[in-house]
């Protein structure tokens, strides 16, 4: 078993991504039941419901899952306390210097992974004294460091100076990219933009056709000029953003309109470029399955590729 596996506790290294709204229980105890790894969001910034989605999760599953602390955006310790009550065992932090919450996170015995987009903030991740990392890499949804660095370079990168165990994230929809990932040293893949189109996904139909439909060149960076940076699917709304490199201050307001009603100019449609690779929408499940099968074949088909022979 490797060293994230025994870390998460569950059969395989695939987990869900932490997304705002989200990632609730009814995504994530999906996750968690096909032997994936869910995790429960925190970012949405509604405390008490978030921790009514960790009580539900003890509900309706007996499967381990993690939540997600974006340390930036908690308003108190409120939720950092209640993750240890709860005796949640797998949290990742993302979003400010992990430094500072670490030793906490540790006396309650709680395995943190913290979530970098560049080397900088791994080594700094490492010397706070984190358990492992998520290697977030350009390609995927979500907020985006201004330095983009894909998570094939990452990677990499981080490797050459570290034996630190790495959950990729980013690009990241089947076996192949999972094997991919492996290659490169990480023990575990995240998927974000793959579990926002699953049928559990809470997220409106046309979120997901649009995810569908996307083609690789469907996604684009967007507020550059501006904070949070994101990486959405290109929409009329998000076309005018990026002429202007400034999304309006009250986008990300009016996301749930988008998410749960289903109006796609509403705000930006996170996602990934790994949309471009999605072509229907499956179970959680059949994700979860595929990916593992495609994974040990991917394994075997390059290794007959790279025999001494072949080159
Ligand atoms: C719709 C959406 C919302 C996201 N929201 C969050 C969030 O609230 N917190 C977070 O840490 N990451 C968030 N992410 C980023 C994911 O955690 C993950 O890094 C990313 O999805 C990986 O790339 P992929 O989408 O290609 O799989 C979000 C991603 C998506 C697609």
């Amino acid at each position: 078993m490797n060293r994230v596996l025994k870390h998460l506790g569950c059969q395989y290294p695939i987990l869900q991504s932490p997304m705002g709204w989200i990632a609730r229980s009814q995504l994530a105890s999906a996750v968690s039941d096909a032997g994936g790894f869910g995790m429960i969001e925190t970012s949405s910034g509604e405390v008490d419901n978030c921790k009514q989605e960790i009580l539900k999760m003890r509900e309706i599953t007996d499967k381990p899952f993690g939540v997600n602390l974006p340390l930036m955006l908690l308003a108190d310790d409120q939720m950092i306390d209640f993750v240890a009550q709860q005796k949640i065992r797998f949290v990742t932090t993302s979003a400010g210097n992990p430094e500072k919450y670490i030793k906490r996170l540790k006396d309650a015995g709680i395995i943190t992974y913290h979530a970098v987009a560049n080397l900088k903030g791994a080594l700094k991740a490492i010397k706070a004294g984190v358990d492992g990392l998520i290697v977030e890499g350009s390609e995927g949804g979500g907020f985006k460091n201004p330095d983009e660095v894909s998570l094939l370079v990452l990677l990499q990168a981080i490797r050459a100076h570290s034996d630190i165990p790495m959950i990729a994230a980013g690009g990241i929809v089947d076996g192949n990219g999972m094997a991919a990932a492996f290659a490169l040293g990480a023990e575990a893949v995240q998927m974000g933009t793959r579990f926002v189109s699953c049928q559990e996904s809470p997220v409106h139909e046309n979120f997901k056709q649009a995810i569908v439909d996307c083609e690789d060149t469907g996604t684009v960076i967007v507020n550059r000029n501006g904070r949070p940076i994101l990486r959405a699917l290109k929409t009329e709304s998000t076309n005018a953003f990026v002429r202007v490199n400034k999304m309006p201050d009250d986008t990300l307001w009016k996301i749930q309109q988008l998410y749960f009603d289903g109006d796609m100019e509403a705000s930006v449609a996170i996602a990934g470029q790994s949309a471009g690779l999605i072509n229907q929408v499956d179970t959680a499940r059949q994700i979860i399955e595929n990916t593992i099968e495609q994974f040990f074949s991917a394994q075997q088909k390059s290794a007959e590729r790279a025999t001494k022979l072949s080159f």
